[in-house]
């Protein structure tokens, strides 16, 4: 069940203030210097699009959410690079093995069902010497906020569209059989109520052997 719709409403809603907050310069890091196909997992309403830059010949979005779908395609319009916005599952990519040069998760491996076997697919889709880049929300590693991270998840997910405060990306990651090439932890935004979902990674992970 993937309609989420008030939670689609008030993310589209809240996104591009965070972006004018300072989130877009982290999507432009997220994307830089990637070239070829790009395959896009859960792209929402499409804040990534205008980010991407010519050395990226398509990008093919992923998206469940029936009114966010409906907004990236109207993004789509408005990119520099070709994209094409599609329905589909992290977990079960409808795209061909080895075929895609990158693989984007944003803000999305917190929300997934099953990170591991997202980040499985991802391995699986990626031409050999390709890579999966990762914009996240982290578990803290103050022990007291990954106590409160792991307290809230009780109930965030259900209001905020399937979002886990506590989850390590870069631990799904390893166990998907992925390593970083490079890895950037950063926080954002200020303020204590965002303190659960403040703590970031921005990485690169390419497969292991
Ligand atoms: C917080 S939003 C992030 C949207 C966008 N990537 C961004 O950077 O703004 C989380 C997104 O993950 C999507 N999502 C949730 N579960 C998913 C799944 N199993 N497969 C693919 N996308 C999923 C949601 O529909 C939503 O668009």
């Amino acid at each position: 069940m993937h309609s989420h719709p008030l939670f689609a409403r008030a993310y589209s809603a809240l996104a591009p203030r965070a972006d004018d907050a300072g989130a877009a310069e982290h999507r432009q890091s997220l994307l830089a210097g990637l070239r070829g196909r790009v395959l896009e997992v859960g792209c929402g309403p499409g804040g990534n699009f205008p980010h991407y830059r010519g050395e990226v010949i398509q990008v093919l979005a992923l998206e469940p959410e029936p009114w966010l779908r409906a907004r990236a395609a109207t993004a789509a319009r408005q990119a520099g690079v070709p994209v094409a916005v599609v329905g589909g599952l992290a977990e079960s990519l409808p795209v061909a093995s080895a075929s895609i040069d990158a693989v984007v998760f944003s803000l999305v491996l917190c929300s997934v069902t099953d990170p591991v076997a997202a980040l499985a697919e991802a391995r699986r889709v990626l031409r050999p010497g390709g890579q999966v880049r990762i914009y996240e929300h982290v578990r803290s590693a103050a022990p007291r906020v990954a106590g409160a991270q792991r307290a809230l998840d009780r109930f965030w997910p259900h209001v905020a569209g399937g979002c886990h405060t506590s989850r390590d990306p870069l631990a799904s990651a390893a166990a998907a059989g992925l390593s970083p090439a490079w890895v950037r932890r950063f926080d954002f935004p200020p303020g204590r109520l965002a303190r659960p979902l403040r703590e970031h990674v921005l990485a690169c992970v390419v497969a292991e052997g």
